[in-house]
């Protein structure tokens, strides 16, 4: 019988992260004060991140520990199983061999725990009592929820009010984890009511989420903010992933010539590919996508220059591909990664054209993940249908080209929460929908002033 997973033992997990800031061919652009317009020193961070979190940041040295803390909670789930979609394969025809790392395995379900664990076991051993964040369709906030149960942390959590309402079950999630989950923009903050004042009926966005979990975090010595993705330890924190699917890819025999993963901040693709990324800068050829929504097409239209991480303008300004802090995405799109930003690292490996970004439409991303649940079983979340249609693409270029090639990428999370937005598929409510032109250059607008790269 032909294998299908490749698991790992528990001996086997990884005992480092892998930090690409010790590898990259030139230093990243730094993060600027808005208030100076100088790089950000790291007492700047204090009020936001603790301590331990903000020398993770700025780090430079190439492999770092993860605490024994941290690894006994990752063996809730880790390590993650990778599987051959020997499904997939065989309905498209194809020669290409299609590997895909399960991250929809985590209690939350999916690979946002393995950043949510650290940050919840380094704000405990700093002291922090409360931990605030925002949360767009949910995966997020119920990880951070989850984590902060582990440790004894309060949690609270800022949920774009569209996703909100349309998605109950991860509020539920994160109230059965103990957490506390506001619909943002909420009254709560000065943020949000200045959007509020505005547009009373607004849908909420990432960016307006942030500035309002932001500003909660700052008003007591005990409570700290975390962030999901974009920066730069979420990034390092993700690298268990690739670390990991090394080690099976090895013992398969195998070793990818593609490897690709969808990206809203960034770091699940991160995760994947900055450990094989180390060995592409070495000389290795390896093709890397990022996949994006053309209804928030952050890498394929946006500018690589310095904005702001949130609406309100109170994070750090930070050098990434963006469409302008106040981008919020049509109601429309049900794909998920709707951020406006990406991860300065991300971002960085593109403009050094070591990372190719794809956009691809919604409904080819949901044909992909139909296609995927009836050939592999799992029904995934939307934001990882992304990565499965330019797998599909990939794949049917093997086919074409008669040639066999080995693909990696990442199943992100599992999609049993978001049966609306396949409802609204199956039912013909979506449709394709690119960004409009018009809203482009309105959003790219809120770049002037702000310094560039
Ligand atoms: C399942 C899933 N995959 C991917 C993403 C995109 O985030 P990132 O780019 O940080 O991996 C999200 C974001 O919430 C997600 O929930």
């Amino acid at each position: 019988m032909e294998f299908r997973n490749i698991i790992l033992p528990t001996s086997e997990i990884p005992q480092k992260w892998y930090n690409i800031a010790a590898d990259l061919p030139s230093p990243m652009n730094p993060p600027l004060n808005p208030a100076t317009g100088k790089p950000l020193a790291p007492e700047d961070l204090a009020p936001i991140f603790p301590m331990n979190i903000i020398e993770q940041e700025v780090s430079q040295q190439r492999f770092i520990d993860i605490p024994e803390e941290v690894l006994e909670k990752y063996l809730i789930w880790r390590p993650t199983p990778l599987c051959r979609a020997r499904g997939l394969e065989n309905a498209l025809k194809t020669p290409a061999k299609i590997y895909y790392k399960n991250e929809g395995v985590s209690p939350p379900g999916s690979h946002k725990p393995n950043t949510a664990i650290a940050q919840a076991y380094y704000n405990k051993i700093f002291g922090t009592k409360k931990i605030y964040t925002e949360t767009g369709a949910g995966q997020w906030g119920s990880a951070l929820a989850f984590a902060c149960s582990l440790f004894g942390l309060e949690c609270e959590v800022f949920m774009v009010k569209i996703s909100y309402n349309q998605k109950p079950y991860r509020r539920m999630m994160m109230e059965v984890w103990g957490a506390t989950c506001f619909a943002s923009p909420s009254n709560l903050t000065k943020a949000g009511r200045t959007i509020l004042e505005k547009d009373p009926d607004s849908p909420g966005s990432l960016g307006v989420a942030i500035s309002e979990a932001v500003e909660k975090a700052v008003t007591s010595e005990t409570s700290r903010y975390a962030l999901g993705s974009v920066l730069n330890h979420v990034m390092l924190h993700q690298t268990i992933i690739g670390l990991e699917a090394k080690k099976q890819l090895a013992a398969a025999g195998d070793y990818p010539d593609v490897i690709i993963g969808c990206a809203g901040g960034g770091s699940n693709f991160a995760g994947t590919c900055l450990p094989f990324i180390r060995e592409k800068i070495a000389g290795k050829e390896i093709k890397l996508l990022a996949v994006e929504p053309t209804s928030c097409p952050t890498l394929t239209k946006g500018p690589f220059t310095y904005d702001f991480g949130d609406t309100a303008g109170l994070t750090p300004l930070l050098p990434m591909y963006t469409l302008g802090h106040n981008f919020t995405p049509e109601p429309i799109h049900a794909g998920g990664l709707r951020y406006h930003g990406m991860a300065p690292i991300v971002s960085k490996l593109i403009s050094d054209q070591l990372v190719t970004p794809l956009a691809i439409e919604q409904m080819e991303t949901f044909a992909a993940g139909i296609t995927w649940a009836r050939t592999e079983g799992f029904i995934s979340a939307p934001e990882a249908n992304h990565a499965i249609a330019a797998v599909i693409r990939e794949a049917n270029q093997a086919r074409e080209e008669g040639k066999e090639k080995v693909i990696l990428f990442t199943w992100s999370g599992h999609g049993l929460l978001d049966m609306a937005a396949y409802d609204a598929y199956l039912s013909k409510k979506l449709s394709d929908h690119a960004m409009p032109e018009e809203l482009l250059n309105q959003s790219l607008a809120q770049l002037k002033g702000l310094p560039t790269i």
